[in-house]
């Protein structure tokens, strides 16, 4: 019988992991995991095999990016002004109740702020807001600019969160719980209300923004 052995040795805290490769800042360290084949037989452990695979932050981020997502700014207010977060590792949950999540870096100000504010908005980039996913994804951003740079121009819900002009849709939701998991933590939101409008996505993909294409059905 064949087995697989794994170790995880000189685990360090990689960069960033985005569900789908979308950050772009290089690794800091490597995480490096070890498997070994081993032959088991009935009458125990006969040979162990070397080295079968290892893992580093920007291969895992390569892998990840194989996975085409759309990118969303999350939004939040903060005393007044619009904070913004370029993201793509979101996902919908649940339908009933209506959940989402989205991951967030534990080194991003966001993730501090989502703990603290407890309410943000989910915008789905429409295919021309390229400098708005481009400018959000900047460490700093100051709202001042983000018309005059990006083109980005906000409304208020009613509950007061940024909601962004032109994105093709718009989520806004109530934190429910927060999981940490490694250098993320798993954000996950209850959905109050949505705004849908008619338009194209943005999408991420192997480290490149792309339109969408043709339909294959
Ligand atoms: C396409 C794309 C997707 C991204 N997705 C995420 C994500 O899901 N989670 C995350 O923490 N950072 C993500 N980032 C990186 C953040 O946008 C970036 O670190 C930002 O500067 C954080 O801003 P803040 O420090 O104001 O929160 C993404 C960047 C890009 C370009």
């Amino acid at each position: 019988m064949d087995r697989i052995l794994s170790k995880v040795t000189g685990e360090k805290k990689p960069n960033r992991a985005p569900a789908a490769g979308g950050e772009i800042s290089p690794p800091r360290s490597l995480t490096r995991t070890v498997h070994w084949h081993a032959n088991v037989s009935s009458r125990g452990l006969k040979t162990a095999g070397v080295l079968a695979m290892s893992l580093s932050p920007a291969e895992f981020r390569k892998a990840m990016g194989c996975f085409a997502t759309g990118v969303t700014i999350i939004t939040l207010d903060l005393d007044g002004e619009v904070h913004g977060m370029t993201a793509n590792a979101f996902s919908s949950v649940s339908l009933d109740p209506p959940l989402l999540l989205v991951c967030v870096d534990h080194s991003a100000h966001t993730h501090a702020h989502m703990h603290s504010k407890k309410r943000f908005g989910v915008n789905i980039l429409a295919e021309n807001q390229r400098e708005i996913s481009d400018y959000y994804a900047r460490p700093v951003h100051t709202h001042d600019q983000a018309e005059e740079i990006a083109g980005a121009r906000f409304d208020r819900t009613e509950k007061g969160t940024p909601i962004l002009h032109g994105a093709l849709a718009y989520v806004e939701c109530r934190l429910q719980s927060a999981q940490v998991a490694g250098d993320h933590t798993i954000f996950i939101a209850e959905v109050e209300h949505v705004v849908v409008r008619q338009g194209e996505p943005l999408l991420f993909f192997r480290g490149k923004y792309r339109h969408i294409g043709e339909g294959v059905g």
